[in-house]
């Protein structure tokens, strides 16, 4: 694929955005950037320059929203201090989680840890403790915002955008929502209005990885789809992924 240009990006005085109409960005095949996105929560400290912001924005504003209404804000955090705030607020609400909705599942997948549904989960566990240790030094996070719509079809879209198009600058990312556990302390460190029924959907980390990427590993289709009826079957099977960093699916 031709390297593609970031158009009409402008640094604003005093805020020193590095993007200029000359910056070139990779791109990525799409269903590369789709099948290798995941949840990677082991990044580097190292800053996500603004032109890969930019990006992740202007990626997320082209995403579809009800009635294309656009009822969301976006805001990134990259301030070392704010950050710093929201790194311990991160650690105690997954402890909340562990104690209180994963409390079960946790206990059973430790009493039995060689049993492979427990080993995936406790992997999970590993991975997700790891990032809520490190939260603070995610060098860049952004949260996402929605007015009127509790169900977050209107945010999501947008965000897995704004993961898709970090991905195709090498840029990790993750989804986290347990932030809600304290959502007062969050909303008032960002300075978020309590009065304009702005719902916070979620947080999304990102950094450079410290691994490598990788397709999610996933049930298969036929596993959790149907075809003209409600359990009826598809009709075809899909036995890996359908597209393969080599291509040899
Ligand atoms: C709505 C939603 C909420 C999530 N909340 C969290 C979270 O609070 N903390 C976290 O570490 N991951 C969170 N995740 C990420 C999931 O754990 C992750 O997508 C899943 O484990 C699959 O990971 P993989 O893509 O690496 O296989 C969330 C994902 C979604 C879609």
């Amino acid at each position: 694929m031709l390297p593609r240009k970031v158009w009409g990006v402008r640094p604003v005085p005093g805020c020193g955005l590095g993007g200029r109409a000359s910056d070139i960005l990779r791109g990525m095949d799409v269903l590369e950037a789709l099948y290798t996105t995941r949840a990677m929560r082991r990044v580097e400290p190292t800053p996500v320059p603004e032109r890969v912001q930019a990006l992740i924005l202007d990626a997320a504003v082209r995403a579809p929203s009800g009635g294309n209404q656009q009822n969301w804000r976006f805001l990134l955090v990259d301030d070392p201090d704010i950050r710093g705030q929201l790194g311990p607020i991160y650690r105690s609400c997954i402890d909340m989680l562990w104690q209180s909705i994963y409390k079960d599942r946790l206990e059973a997948a430790r009493a039995n840890p060689d049993d492979p549904e427990s080993a995936g989960f406790l992997k999970i566990y590993k991975s997700v403790e790891y990032a809520a240790d490190h939260f603070g030094e995610y060098p860049l996070l952004l949260f996402g915002f929605v007015q009127h719509d509790p169900s977050g079809g209107s945010i999501f879209p947008a965000v897995w955008n704004a993961m898709l198009a970090a991905r195709s600058e090498g840029v990790g990312s993750s989804l986290t929502s347990v932030l809600m556990f304290r959502l007062d302390e969050v909303l008032t460190l960002l300075g978020v209005p309590r009065d304009e029924g702005w719902i916070m959907a979620c947080c999304v980390t990102f950094g450079y990885p410290k691994g490598k990427w990788a397709v999610a590993p996933r049930q298969p289709v036929q596993d959790v789809a149907y075809k003209n009826q409600w359990a009826a079957p598809l009709g075809f099977e899909v036995d890996g992924p359908l597209w393969t960093p080599n291509g040899d699916s």
